[in-house]
């Protein structure tokens, strides 16, 4: 286990501001299993959130189109299954089904231009590592 790593999954420019996009991405147990990690990373300006891709009452992808996690308004996230919408900042959900829960926060940073998740361990073959 490395848990200072650094893992880069894209270029800071490769998501416009107001714009979130999917990674499936594969992480490491403390059991040495792999498991598949989907993530939703969102950029708005400089700033970047990132969240399990994960809908806290049934666990399904908010994605029901490639990519498409944000509301029609473009200022949450929504589950495109049964609308429930998520502040983009807290990740706790305002209206739907799962209201007053949240989705689980991942930790990004913004290091050389490249977004970057920390405080895992990925399988590298499913993501550049940086560390
Ligand atoms: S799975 Fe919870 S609102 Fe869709």
């Amino acid at each position: 286990m490395q848990p200072d790593s650094v893992y880069a999954i894209c270029g800071f420019n490769d998501i416009s501001s107001r714009q979130a996009m999917g990674f499936n991405l594969m992480v490491v147990d403390d059991d040495g299993n792999h498991r598949p990690w989907s993530i939703i990373v969102v950029r708005w300006g400089k700033k970047v959130l990132g969240y399990v891709n994960k809908c806290p009452h049934n666990s399904v992808n908010l994605d029901w189109e490639l990519n498409q996690f944000l509301d029609p308004y473009g200022i949450r996230l929504m589950c495109g299954k049964h609308g429930s919408t998520f502040e983009l900042g807290t990740g706790r959900c305002v209206e739907g089904p799962c209201q007053g829960r949240a989705l689980t926060p991942i930790a990004l940073v913004v290091l050389d231009g490249d977004i970057c998740v920390v405080g895992v361990h990925l399988v590298e073959d499913d993501a550049s590592a940086n560390n």
